[in-house]
């Protein structure tokens, strides 16, 4: 199958009602832990690398490894760069063969992020590759594991501006702030339905959900139902793989290094399935 792009697959996660999850891949076992599962599951994915993750990998080889393993596999698979931060960072990872990119000028003033994703979105469609971008702000970070973050409703996305920002920017996917934040949660998360609502009744784009981590099965079921085609995943995913290790190693007895990462990639592997069943991404299946 093809490696895929954002709008080869989230227009038709819309007319479904489901989502596809944006699982992010910080190294080798964690792409093979999201795409044996996918594939498994014979339903398109996502699989997404974070700027902020570039420091653990040789990025180039990494993208030409998820290209041959996308090419080989039956599903569509969209390489995604996720939160790249600058036009040179995305410029580059477009060289490289990502089939999508994300642009976050969400901490920026609305007229420098629209024209920073302006210039993201020249470059990247003359290449085929498609855009997110980010509207409002979702806070938090995956490195605050201790504290964790409560979403601020200031930095919430106005509907209106989001109708704007679309029209403005052609991007082909909107991220939207309306309570989650990245990493763990200080309290209990809550969603603002409502405004998702409203958001998506000002613009057709496709919308993401940011930090999906702690959210609960029904969370995410009243946001697809409500507009979400896109939900990135990446914190319970990485715990997970963690726990398992922990879980290995404290049977006290002596463990080699194959089967400690073996041990966390099958952990993580039962993650994504169980949060592709979540999002409803099987209706998509033979995309
Ligand atoms: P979590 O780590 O909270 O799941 O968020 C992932 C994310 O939004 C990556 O862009």
């Amino acid at each position: 199958m093809a490696i895929a792009t954002l709008r080869d697959i989230l227009p038709q996660a819309q007319a479904q009602g489901c989502a596809v999850g944006s699982f992010n891949a910080a190294d080798y076992s964690m792409a093979e832990a999201i795409l044996e599962a996918s594939a498994e599951m014979q339903v398109p994915v996502i699989v997404s690398v974070a700027e902020a993750h570039f420091r653990y990998l040789d990025v180039p080889g990494f993208v030409r490894y998820l290209r041959e393993r996308a090419a080989e596999l039956p599903i569509p698979v969209v390489i995604h760069l996720d939160h790249g931060t600058s036009l040179t960072v995305i410029r580059s990872g477009l060289e490289l063969g990502f089939s999508s990119v994300m642009i976050d000028g969400s901490a920026l003033p609305y007229a420098e992020n629209a024209a920073l994703t302006k210039e993201v979105v020249k470059a990247a469609h003359t290449l085929g590759a498609s855009v997110e971008a980010e509207l409002g702000h979702v806070g938090g970070g995956e490195g605050n594991l201790t504290e964790g973050t409560e979403a601020d409703p200031a930095n919430f996305t106005d509907p209106k501006q989001a109708a704007q920002f679309v029209e403005e920017t052609r991007v082909d996917a909107l991220a939207v702030s309306i309570g989650t934040v990245h990493g763990p949660y200080r309290g209990e998360p809550r969603l603002e339905l409502e405004l998702l609502a409203e958001i998506r009744s000002q613009t057709a784009v496709p919308l993401v959900l940011h930090g999906g981590s702690g959210l609960k099965e029904h969370d995410f079921r009243q946001a697809i139902a409500r507009g979400i085609t896109k939900v990135n995943f990446f914190t319970e995913n990485s715990l997970a793989g963690v726990e398992a290790v922990r879980e290995l190693l404290s049977r006290g007895r002596p463990v080699g290094y194959p089967d400690l990462i073996a041990s966390a990639k099958a952990r993580m592997k039962t993650v994504v399935a169980r949060q592709i069943a979540v999002f409803g991404t099987e209706n998509l299946r033979g995309l």
